[in-house]
């Protein structure tokens, strides 16, 4: 099987610090809660900063004392980024509960990156389950406002129930910016007007026909919304997921990562679905 990862070079945002493993100082400058456990922190250079993340690329992010976890970039501005991180285990948990003016480490950027230029005046759909919309925000706004943005997007966001939905307010903005946004849940009461069910029967609801798809989230929903596209009339080297596994040196030294012949800090997250059908098959027998 021929792999053929998408190798980004992310354009340098500010200085370049030489040592991939040395995580560099960032302070917390605004939080916001954006569902039960999960909390989008902004976070800048106290000192040196890293090269611009592009989007879907992650960082390795320290919670000094506690330990280092990867988190996709969710949004970036000038020096500033933002982490939306959900509190699963110990080093999550002392992530989410830093203060404004506290400070953590960051190393990075790592990873492929969604390939947006290859979106330019096609029509695309974007399918994020749950926390799987924070590696796609950055894409998403560089498809419906970026510099070569898609003909048209269709996002396609699931989530548990209205409470867990991500970004309400970017939402609205990709809606008014000319994307069709179709949120859905699990559950949820009278009070929601959205669709009910999972991220995948909305695809097949829609039944549109793409012709690339980005598709992020837990590694169940993201396997059978991939299908779906391709099922839908995507080809699938034209479907990108984000894969995600335990991570420890982030630069392809320590083997952590590795699926199949990938590794994943280097070779993914983002990779094709015709790569990553055959590998998730191997691993799951
Ligand atoms: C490339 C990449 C990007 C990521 N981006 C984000 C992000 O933007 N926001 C975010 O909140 N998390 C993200 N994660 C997941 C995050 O790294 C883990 O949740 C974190 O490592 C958990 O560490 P912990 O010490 O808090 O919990 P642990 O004690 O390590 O784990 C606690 C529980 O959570 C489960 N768990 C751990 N990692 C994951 C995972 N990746 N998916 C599902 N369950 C998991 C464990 O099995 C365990 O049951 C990303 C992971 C990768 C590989
Ligand atoms: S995390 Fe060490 S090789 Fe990928």
């Amino acid at each position: 099987m021929t792999v053929a990862p998408a190798r980004v070079a992310p354009a340098p945002l500010g200085r370049i610090t030489g040592d991939p493993m040395r995580p560099l100082p960032f302070a917390v400058r605004a939080r916001r809660s954006e569902s039960p456990a999960t909390v989008s922190i902004e976070v800048e250079p106290v000192g040196d900063a890293i090269d611009r993340p592009a989007p879907g690329q992650f960082v390795m992010v320290w919670a000094f004392g506690v330990g280092e976890v990867p988190i996709s970039v969710s949004h970036v501005d000038g020096h500033r980024i933002t982490l939306t991180i959900r509190s699963v285990g110990a080093v999550s948990e002392a992530l989410v509960s830093h203060g404004v003016g506290e400070v953590l480490g960051v190393r990075g950027p790592f990873g492929t990156a969604w390939p947006v230029d290859a979106a330019a005046g096609r029509d695309v759909v974007v399918v994020a389950g749950g926390l799987g919309l924070a590696p796609l925000r950055m894409a998403i706004d560089e498809l419906v406002a970026g510099g070569r943005p898609a003909r048209h997007v269709t996002l396609v966001v699931g989530a548990r129930s209205p409470d867990q939905v991500l970004y309400p307010a970017a939402m609205d903005a990709w809606a008014e910016a000319g994307a069709s946004v179709h949120p859905t849940v699990d559950t949820a009461g009278r009070s929601w007007h959205g669709a009910v069910g999972t991220a995948t029967a909305q695809l097949e609801r829609l039944a549109e026909r793409h012709e690339l798809a980005f598709v992020c989230g837990p590694e169940l929903m993201m396997t059978s919304a991939a299908r779906s596209t391709v099922a839908l009339g995507t080809p699938a080297d034209q479907v990108w997921v984000s894969l995600e596994r335990n991570m420890h040196c982030g630069v392809a030294q320590c083997g952590r990562c590795q699926l199949g012949p990938l590794l994943l800090c280097r070779d993914g997250a983002v990779v094709r679905w015709s790569d990553a059908a055959t590998l998730l098959e191997v691993r799951g027998r």
